[in-house]
C-alpha cells in the first residue's frame, strides 16, 4: 500500500505534484475562466458578502491563514481566520452577508463542525473546503469545494494542506471573478502560475537530499525556531507544527517582525532557526526586512537554515544552510516553501526513532471537542 515508500507520510509528500494538479483539474475552462460549478451558493450571495470568516484547526487553520492574504488581495473583502475551537465561544458577529469557509481534510473535525453549525444558526452561508467525499462537514454546509488529494493516511497532513491552498486560491479568484474585482487577464496569469506549480513542487522534491542530511544532523537538538513574513509566517507555523507532532521537539513559528518584541531572547549559540524568505521580486521590502532579521539572529549565534528562491543571492552570506525553491509569485510561494519543511520534520522524526505515520497521542481525525 505504501508503494515502496518507508511510510505513508513519505508517499503522500511525493504525491503532492499530482494532488495539486488534480485539485485544479476541470475547474478552469478553455477561456481561462474559473468554473466552480460546485459552489452552489448563488452569485448574488457571493456578490453581496461583506466579510469572509475562515474556521479550521491545526494544519487546515494554517491553510486558512494563507488564504486570507489571497482573498483580501484578490477580492478586497475583509477576511478573518479563526481557530474553530475558539470561534463560537466569543459570540462572533455573523449575518446573512458573512461567508464562512470551513476547511477540513477529514470533514469530521468536531470543533470545525460545531463552528459551522453556529455560523449557520446566525444566518451565515457556509462553504466547506474538504478532502473527504460525503463527510459530515460538507453535508452540513451550503456548498463544498472538494480538494482532490486522495486519501491521506499519515496522521500529519501534507498533501491535504497543499490542495487546501490550491482550493482556497481558486475560491479567492472565483470570488474576484464573480464580484468583478479580478478580470480575465489577471486570473489567467495566476491560473498559469498555478498550472505549473506541480512541476515546481516536483523540482523541490528532487533536491531534498541535503535537507534530509541536515535533519539527521539535528536529531539531538531540543528546539528549532521557524520565522517568516507575510504568507511565509503561516508557513513557519506549519513547519513548527510538523516538527512538534512528528519529532516531539520544541518548535515555534514566529512572524520575523516579532523577533525583537521577545523571541530573539531565545536565540543562543547553535540554535537552529529556519527562515522562509519571500521573493526578492515584487514585494522586495519584505525580502529586505527578512534579510536583516537573518543577520540579527546570526549575529547572536543562530544556525540559520534559509529557504530562499533560486537566484536570491542576498541571503547567501548569512545562510549556514541554504535550501533553494523555484521562483514563485509571493502569494503562491507557500506551495513550494512548505515542502522542505515537511521533508525536514519527517526525516528528523525518523532519525529520532519515531513512528511518523502514527505519532504518539494523535488521531487522524479529532471527533471530540
Ligand atoms: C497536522 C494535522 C492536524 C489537522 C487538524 C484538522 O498535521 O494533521 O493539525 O490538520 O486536526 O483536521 P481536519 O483537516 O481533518 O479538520
Amino acid at each position: 500500500e505504501k508503494g515502496g515508500y518507508a511510510s505513508f507520510m513519505l508517499k503522500e509528500i511525493a504525491e503532492q505534484p499530482k494532488a495539486v494538479a488534480d485539485t485544479l483539474l476541470g475547474r478552469i475552462d478553455g477561456a481561462g475562466r474559473l468554473t466552480l460549478d460546485e459552489v452552489r451558493i448563488p452569485g448574488a450571495v457571493l456578490r453581496e458578502a461583506d466579510k469572509v470568516v475562515i474556521v479550521a484547526c491545526g494544519t487546515a487553520f494554517h491553510a486558512g491563514l494563507i488564504a486570507k492574504y489571497a482573498i483580501e488581495h484578490w477580492t478586497r473583502i475583509p477576511c478573518e481566520v479563526e481557530l474553530a475551537s475558539e470561534f463560537r465561544y466569543r459570540d462572533p458577529i455573523l449575518d446573512q452577508r458573512t461567508l464562512v469557509i470551513a476547511i477540513s481534510q477529514s470533514g469530521e473535525t468536531m470543533d470545525t463542525l460545531m463552528a459551522l453549525r453556529h455560523a449557520r444558526e446566525q444566518g451565515a452561508k457556509v462553504l466547506a473546503v474538504c478532502n473527504t467525499n460525503g463527510s459530515t462537514i460538507p453535508r452540513e454546509s451550503d456548498a463544498v469545494l472538494y480538494t482532490h488529494a486522495g486519501p491521506e493516511v499519515a496522521v500529519a497532513s501534507t498533501k491535504a494542506f497543499l490542495t487546501q491552498l490550491v482550493a482556497c486560491y481558486l475560491l479567492a479568484l472565483y470570488l474576484g471573478q464573480v464580484r468583478g474585482t479580478q478580470w480575465g487577464d489577471e486570473i489567467h496569469a495566476v491560473v498559469r502560475d498555478l498550472a505549473r506549480i506541480g512541476d515546481d513542487v516536483e523540482r523541490v522534491l528532487e533536491t531534498m537530499e541535503p535537507v534530509r542530511a541536515l535533519a539527521r544532523s539535528l536529531a539531538d537538538k531540543d528546539t528549532v525556531l521557524f520565522l517568516g513574513r507575510h504568507v511565509g509566517y503561516p508557513v513557519a507555523l506549519e513547519g513548527a507544527l510538523k516538527l512538534k507532532e512528528l519529532a516531539y521537539m520544541h518548535a515555534e513559528g514566529f512572524a520575523a517582525g516579532e523577533l525583537k518584541h521577545g523571541p530573539i531572547a531565545l536565540v543562543e549559540e547553535d540554535l537552529p532557526v529556519v527562515v522562509v524568505v519571500p521573493s526578492p521580486r515584487g514585494r522586495s521590502v519584505l525580502h529586505d526586512k527578512i534579510v536583516s532579521n537573518i543577520q540579527e539572529i546570526r549575529a547572536r549565534g543562530a544556525r540559520t537554515i534559509v529557504i530562499a528562491e533560486e537566484g536570491d543571492d542576498a541571503v547567501v552570506p548569512y545562510a549556514d544552510h541554504l535550501v533553494r525553491i523555484p521562483a514563485t509569485p509571493t502569494l503562491l510561494q507557500p506551495l513550494v516553501a512548505t515542502v522542505p519543511l515537511q521533508v525536514f520534520a519527517c526525516e528528523l522524526a525518523t532519525a529520532r526513532g519515531n513512528e511518523v505515520d502514527q505519532p504518539r497521542n494523535l488521531a487522524k481525525s479529532v471527533t471530540v471537542e
